[in-house]
């Protein structure tokens, strides 16, 4: 596969499916709260897509090799690394959460993203993970402008996460998008300075990376095929925009007015 570097135009309709994505995110805030399944978030998360008139690109999604994805989102509580089932068990104080919302518009733009949502007051453990992968995941967007390297952004999260005593999973990453779910390129979170892809204007993909406070290590959890949880039970955290290369630096697509606001060190989600 190669990469689709999308136009001006093609990046106000990836926008607009961006600014979807991130309000289904911002719509599901008020109703996680302790007692509340990752089934009932599937099923709000499901009516706020029926409402927007855009569709999961989850639901009933099979990469070759994996079995139809049965929600319309990701839910993957705690030590579950990503791709977590929605299911019946209530979330209960303490626990942390990623919900990860991929929506498909009416035009076939795909929006992609995903927040941690703590639960009830929570850990320091866990709201000090949620903080430093979000943090992570905005020093890889800091690097990102043309000339720039895929190996500098893999650098700038896996420096910072490694600073902080976590680990970066290498088994999943950030991917170009569009009318395609996944696209080139693979946007690794680790890597070397000056390596890998140059960046260039036009470019649509996600940062993404998933940090654990134990070791990097991964393995499936159970039969079910998806669920990806961490060897050492070790809690995992992980964040997720999409944004476009612009002439200068790059601008985030998945916004809404819901948007958690980025770090102190970021100047603006377009530059
Ligand atoms: N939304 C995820 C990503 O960021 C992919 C989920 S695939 C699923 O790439 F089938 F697990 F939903
Ligand atoms: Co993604
Ligand atoms: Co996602």
């Amino acid at each position: 596969m190669s990469i689709t570097i999308k136009t001006a135009p093609e990046i106000e309709r990836m926008r607009e499916a961006g600014r979807l994505a991130s309000e289904v995110l911002a719509f599901l805030t008020a109703h996680i709260q302790p007692g509340i399944t990752t089934l009932d978030i599937d099923r709000l998360g499901a009516e706020c897509m029926a409402r927007q008139g855009t569709k999961s690109a989850t639901v009933g999604y099979q990469p070759p090799g994996y079995p139809p994805y049965p929600g319309h989102l990701c839910t993957s509580v705690n030590h579950v690394v990503c791709h977590g089932i929605p299911n019946d068990k209530p979330l209960k104080k303490g626990d942390i959460l990623n919900v990860d919302v991929t929506v498909i518009t009416h035009d076939g733009w795909y929006g992609d993203n995903s927040r941690m949502y703590i639960i009830g007051e929570g850990t320091i453990a866990g709201k000090r993970l949620c903080q430093l992968t979000s943090d992570a995941m905005w020093k890889g967007i800091a690097q990102v402008k043309p000339g720039a390297t895929l190996g500098d952004i893999g650098h700038a999260i896996q420096t910072f996460a490694e600073g902080h005593n976590l680990s970066v999973v290498r088994e999943y990453c950030g991917h170009g998008i569009g009318q395609k779910f996944h696209e080139d390129p693979q946007v690794l979170h680790y890597g070397r300075p000056g390596t890998g892809m140059k960046l260039q204007e036009g470019m649509v993909f996600t940062i993404e990376p998933m940090l654990n406070l134990g070791k990097r290590d991964v393995k499936e959890q159970g039969r079910d095929g998806w669920t990806i949880v961490t060897k050492d039970r070790s809690l995992s955290a992980q964040w997720e925009l999409m944004l476009a290369v612009t002439p200068t630096g790059y601008d985030i697509l998945t916004w809404s007015d819901g948007s958690p606001p980025p770090p102190a060190f970021i100047s603006g989600i377009r530059t």
